[in-house]
Parts: structure tokens; sequence; C-alpha cells
């Protein structure tokens, strides 16, 4: 059984921001295991979910594990970004919350390709359907695109030097595999273990990640639309898990909670930071979980006008 022994990150936290206890709808974009929506299901009779995962395993699993909720439930094998394709009673919504990033079974199984501590195929796509994945990248970027993507995404220091390593190894062999990519980028910064520090591979793995499934696009543009949509009093919560998905999460809740036109939403959007500080998780937490000592978890709620 897939990721048997999940625990959600900064779940109290997240059900707190939510105000997951009042009847309604809740939206879950990035289902994963479930174990968000399955405690708001399993703790409140009256929610209703509408989930989205692209990982069509990820859905499969969620799914099973919120059996006991069938009757409340509707899923989506759909990027969260399409939520404007779905129809939704948004006078009913509640609360949204995207837990970004991965699963830990998709960064746990070699074949999927996301860890570089594992060998497996340079894959790395959310959504198989897709058709690029991080091979193809490695494979087919010209090498200031590499460059570029590795300095933007990854804010590793040698880029130009690791896209130009990689762009003359590929000349003679193809670099598919997720050993072959760690062992160029061990040789371009020089690796030497040492306690404590982290692998320079973790930054090059994230930013093809990044690239590969477009994580970055898109997610700005989500959160406006559903800060317009919301209800008053309905909230969205974010899980952020690197700085630069945290940093437009940041940017988008800040603005929308400024009144007046600088806010660039429609007329009505505006909100209340329900965190003023991104909450992170206890050392009681990150002690349990290693996977959540870079969480950063940021809330508002749709003005009540009147309030
Ligand atoms: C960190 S996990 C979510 C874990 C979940 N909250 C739980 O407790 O089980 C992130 C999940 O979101 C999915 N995901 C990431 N980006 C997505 C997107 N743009 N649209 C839909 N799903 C996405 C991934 O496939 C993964 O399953």
């Amino acid at each position: 059984m897939i990721g048997r022994d999940h625990i959600p990150v900064l779940l109290d936290e997240v059900l707190d921001l939510l105000d997951a206890a009042r009847p309604g709808v809740y939206i879950d974009g990035t289902l994963g295991l479930a174990g968000h929506s399955r405690e708001i299901l399993k703790r409140n009779s009256q929610a209703r979910l509408v989930g989205f995962d692209r990982d069509e395993a990820a859905l499969a699993e969620a799914q099973r594990r919120l059996s006991p909720y069938a009757n409340r439930i509707e899923l989506y094998h759909a990027d969260f970004r399409r939520i404007r394709d779905v129809e939704i009673d948004w006078a009913e919504v509640r609360g949204v919350l995207l837990d970004l990033g991965m699963s830990s079974f998709q960064l746990d199984d070699p074949a999927r390709g996301f860890s570089h501590s594992q060998d497996g195929p340079l894959d790395m796509r959310m959504d198989r359907r897709q058709h690029l994945d991080a091979a193809r990248v490695i494979d087919k970027y010209p090498e200031p695109r590499l460059a570029e993507m590795f300095r933007n995404y990854g804010e590793l220091k040698p880029a130009a030097k690791l896209a130009r390593t990689i762009a003359s190894r590929r000349r003679m062999t193809r670099i598919e595999s997720t050993a072959q990519l760690r062992a160029i980028v061990e040789e371009v910064c020089r690796w030497i273990p040492q306690k404590g520090k982290i692998h320079p591979a973790a930054k090059v793995f994230q930013a093809l990640r990044i690239e590969v499934n477009e994580e970055l696009t898109g997610l700005e543009e989500f959160l406006e639309f559903v800060i317009g949509r919301l209800p008053e009093g309905g909230r969205l919560a974010v899980i952020a898990f690197h700085s630069l998905e945290d940093r437009i999460v940041k940017h988008v809740f800040a603005r929308s909670a400024r009144p007046g036109p600088e806010a660039g939403l429609q007329a009505v959007a505006s909100v209340d930071l329900l965190t003023k500080h991104p909450v992170v998780a206890s050392a009681a937490e990150t002690a349990r979980n290693s996977r959540s000592r870079p969480a950063k978890l940021r809330a508002v709620r749709k003005h009540v006008h009147g309030a």
C-alpha cells in the first residue's frame, strides 16, 4: 500500500486556519494521499469535498482513502489550475487548500525520477500524460536555457558551468538516469559529502521538477481567481515548500489584503490576512516528519463587509 505511514503536514494548523468545522464545500487542489481532506471529512459530517490531483496514482489512492465519504466527494484527475473548468457552487465554499509540491510516495518511488538519492529514469512528471519529462529537458534545451533554469529555479551558483558540462556530455551519450545527472552535478560542484550540508543535486533536481511541471506558472492566477470567487468568510490556505512558491503566495495575499485599485483584482476582492508571518512546523512535528521542515503555511479570509 502506498504511503501507509503518510503524515499530513501542519494538519491542525490547516484545519484551524480553514475553520474546517463549518458546514459547506472544501476544495483541495492538491489531494495527494488525502491526508488533510480525510480529516476534514472525518471531523465534519456536513463537509463536502471537491479534490484535484494531476497524478493518477495519487488520485486513485486518495479515492480509496476517501471511500467512506464517497457520497460527499467529487474528485478530478486534473491540474488545480483548471479549476475554472469545473462547476463549483462558490457560494457554498468555505475553504480552499493547496499543499504544494510532491507527495512523499512520489519522491520515494525511484521509477518517478524525483529523487537524486535513488537511481531511476529522469522522468519527474507529476502527470504522466504530458510529453515533457526531465530527460527531454536535459537532452533538448539549449545551454543558456538550462543555465537560466538552474539559476532561477535552483538558485545554483555554478549554473552556467553545469549547463555547459551537460551540453558537452550529451553530445557523447544520452543522459537519462538520475544517477548520471547526479554524477555530473557532483563533478561540477566538486562535491565532498559533509555532515549537515545539502547535496547540490537537490537544487538541480528542484529546478528540473519546477520546469517539467511548470510549478510556478499560473499559481498567481489561481490564487487571484480563488480570492475573487470565495464568498465572504471563505478561506484560502497554502503550504509552500520552497521560497519561489512562497514568495508568490506572500505577494498575492499581501496585495489582496490592501484595499483599493492597486490590489489589481476584481473590485470586490479583498481579504484579511490570517497569518502575518508564515506558520511553520513545530520542533515536535519536524522531529516526527522531516518533510515538514521547509513548509510555510499562509492563509487569508475573504473580507466580511460590515465586520
Ligand atoms: C504535498 S502533496 C499533497 C499531500 C496532501 N495534502 C496529503 O496530506 O496527503 C502534493 C500533491 O499535489 C499534486 N499536485 C502538485 N501540483 C499540482 C497541480 N498543479 N494540480 C494538481 N495537483 C498537483 C501532486 O501530484 C501531489 O500528489
